[in-house]
């Protein structure tokens, strides 16, 4: 069928704060490269600025507030039942601070992805860059996966690499590694939008799977 016959991919974004990586999805929507559209942003924070983004863009927002449920499990069987209702197909964590509970994972199996500032599995949880920094790799980049009950441990789907160099601070390998975020999260939802993506246990299978650009050491090869 036709790309663009398909309906549009209804997406559900959670985020809790600047919601960049929600900007570039909204970007690759406007430019036409992704088949999609935003049903819901859901946020925790009331101050969150993706909520301005949500705005700008004329996208329904909801903030939901963890203390106004009993229970964690009570919290996301709601937010699952507010991405039911409005027929979201995918959900995308986009810096939503907060381990998904089993409710929202149960109603949507391999349907939810998160976007993670390092090379899962190292350096999973808070201030991936960081943990990258301190342990001295040359290497770290960003990752999407699809979310599981776990912290950062669902099958991957997609890891960008970059170096570190040995000037890094924080900031600037976090600023190196947030560039790649932007153009990996809409590509990895462009692959489930096309319906090429199929998870075997913890191993992604993507369809018609493009070739492998190059690669690189860091430092580069000099023999
Ligand atoms: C990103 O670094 C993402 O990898 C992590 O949280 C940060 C969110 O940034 N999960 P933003 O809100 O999308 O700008």
């Amino acid at each position: 069928m036709n790309e663009q016959k398909m309906p549009a991919l209804k997406i559900g974004v959670l985020a809790s704060g600047r919601g960049s990586n929600f900007q570039a999805i909204l970007d690759a929507i406007g430019k036409g490269k992704l088949h999609a559209e935003i049903a819901v942003l859901i946020t925790d924070n009331p101050s969150a600025f993706a909520i301005e983004r949500a705005r700008k863009h004329h996208i329904e927002y909801l903030v939901v507030h963890p203390a106004d449920y009993a229970s964690r499990e009570e919290y996301f069987r709601n937010v699952a039942e507010e991405l039911r209702t409005r027929n979201a197909g995918l959900i995308v964590l986009a810096g939503f601070m907060r381990i998904v509970g089993k409710a929202l994972i149960d109603a949507f199996p391999n349907r939810i992805m998160n976007i993670h500032p390092a090379l899962l599995p190292s350096f999973p949880g808070l201030h991936g860059q960081k943990q990258a920094l301190e342990y001295g790799v040359r290497i770290s980049g960003c990752t999407v996966h699809f979310v599981d009950e776990g912290m950062d441990t669902g099958p991957i789907i997609i890891q960008a690499a970059v170096p570190v160099v040995q000037e890094d601070t924080e900031d600037t390998l976090s600023a190196r590694i947030l560039e790649l975020e932007h153009k990996i999260y809409p590509e990895a939802i462009r692959l489930f939008a096309e319906g090429r993506i199929d998870v075997h246990g913890r191993t992604v299978q993507i369809k018609d799977y493009p070739n492998i650009q190059s690669f690189f050491t860091n430092p580069p090869l000099d023999i």
